[in-house]
């Protein structure tokens, strides 16, 4: 049986500005990048150059019979010290806007996808003392050029965020961590999960953060308003649904607790992972793995987003799914398993929006280039030329279709 989408269901592909523009260098990131990190592998230099190629990445996105780009504007382009807003910035965010409008994409518009300033990570960051502060006034400066602007993500997983704050040492706002409550060790580095488990003193101040830019845009936009947050797909291995459900709390549930009065929010789902007594369980190495190391899991698409909807009865809108390969075939093969996962929950009753895939270029992914998601390849060492891909006609085929017809 084919389910049958929403009419107005939106088709399209995600990116986000420091994976793709280039030269963000008044970026935390970027600093980071250049301060002999371990994981950090190369630095993002010009990326995809798409702070000037823009245009074309859109006009191929639309060609191909995508209707939707979601893309994030820059917080350290915009405001390149504090209080100073740069109006040449903003028009040139506007441009992307405007040249969606013209090629009659839907942009979806991201406010913060990882990247701030380094002057806002110097005062402290989100966790700082001004950190809901300066956020909503960098919020309230965008909103202009977002006035005709249906779809604004204001935090890209702010669970991973979490993650950041924990790895970069910034436990601060008097946050000493929940080890005691996940049973995990307070040191990112002997995690059992090879992750720490993100904090719930930092789920509070990031909700507080989301909370403040949601009641700007409701003032200043007409836009549907939520945030993205990565979707684990966490299963519990048999007797340990108690763990599962504390891990579970950490890593998602508080941040669909803070989604309650949003227009939809935003999944990204990309692998899954059992929970066992001791946490979630890290992805051991199997030939199947992904290029970022991750278990080939699809169907963690469906298994999120009919979870989502079955324990907060929340509108979804897949801002990402992907998979880093070399191999197109099974990048199709992967999206195609996915958007079945995808079917079968809406069959349940899930209501979702739109789906953007992760992503429309081969980008950097935050250290490294090579793990690659795109859809278009691009020619980083030469002229950056964009070549497309067959799964970019494959998911214009599927946009055709609404999905009916996964090829
Ligand atoms: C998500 C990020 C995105 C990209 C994908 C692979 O966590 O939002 O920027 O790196 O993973």
């Amino acid at each position: 049986m084919t389910v049958t989408l929403r009419s107005d269901f939106l088709w399209g592909a995600a990116t986000a500005a420091h994976q793709i523009e280039g030269n963000n260098t008044n970026a935390d990131f970027w600093a980071a990048e250049h301060a002999g990190l371990p994981h950090i592998k190369e630095p993002s230099g010009d990326a995809c150059d798409s702070y000037h190629r823009y245009r074309t990445d859109i006009r191929l996105l639309a060609e191909a019979g995508l209707k939707a780009y979601r893309f994030s504007v820059e917080w350290a382009r915009i405001e390149p010290e504090r209080g100073l807003v740069s109006r040449a910035q903003l028009l040139h965010y506007r441009d992307m806007i405007d040249a969606c409008h013209e090629y009659g994409v839907e942009p979806i518009v991201t406010l913060h996808h990882f990247t701030s300033p380094r002057w806002f990570a110097q005062a402290g960051g989100f966790t700082g003392p001004e950190g809901v502060e300066l956020f909503s006034r960098y919020v309230a400066a965008v909103a202009p050029i977002l006035h005709d602007v249906n779809w604004v993500v204001t935090i890209n997983e702010p669970n991973i965020l979490a993650l950041f704050a924990l790895m970069s040492g910034a436990r601060d706002a008097g946050d000493s961590g929940d080890a005691a409550d996940s049973g995990e060790a307070e040191s990112p580095t002997v995690a059992m999960s090879q992750m720490p488990t993100p904090s719930l003193a930092f789920a509070a101040r990031i909700g507080e953060v989301h909370r403040a830019a949601v009641a700007i845009l409701r003032e200043t936009t007409r836009a549907k308003v939520g945030w993205a947050i990565a979707a684990q797909a966490f299963t519990p291995t048999p007797g340990n649904e108690a763990v599962f459900e504390r891990v579970f709390h950490a890593w998602e549930g508080a941040y669909y607790e803070a989604s309650e009065g949003d227009d939809f929010v935003g999944l990204q789902a990309y692998t899954s992972q059992p929970v066992d007594a001791n946490g979630p369980v890290p992805h051991p190495p199997h030939p199947d793995n992904s290029l970022s190391g991750w278990a080939y899991r699809p169907d963690a698409l469906g298994l999120n987003v009919r979870r989502v909807w079955e324990r907060y009865g929340l509108p979804v809108f897949v801002t990402e799914n992907g998979i880093s390969t070399d191999d197109d075939t099974r990048r199709i093969a992967y999206t195609r398993a996915a958007l079945q996962g995808l079917h079968d929950a809406v069959a349940a009753g899930a209501e979702v929006y739109g789906y953007t895939h992760w992503s429309l270029l081969d980008n950097y992914e935050w250290g490294s280039f090579v793990p690659t998601f795109g859809l278009i390849a691009v020619d980083r060492a030469g002229d950056f030329e964009r070549t497309p891909k067959p799964s970019l006609a494959w998911l214009g085929r599927v946009a055709a279709s609404n999905g009916d017809d996964l090829g």
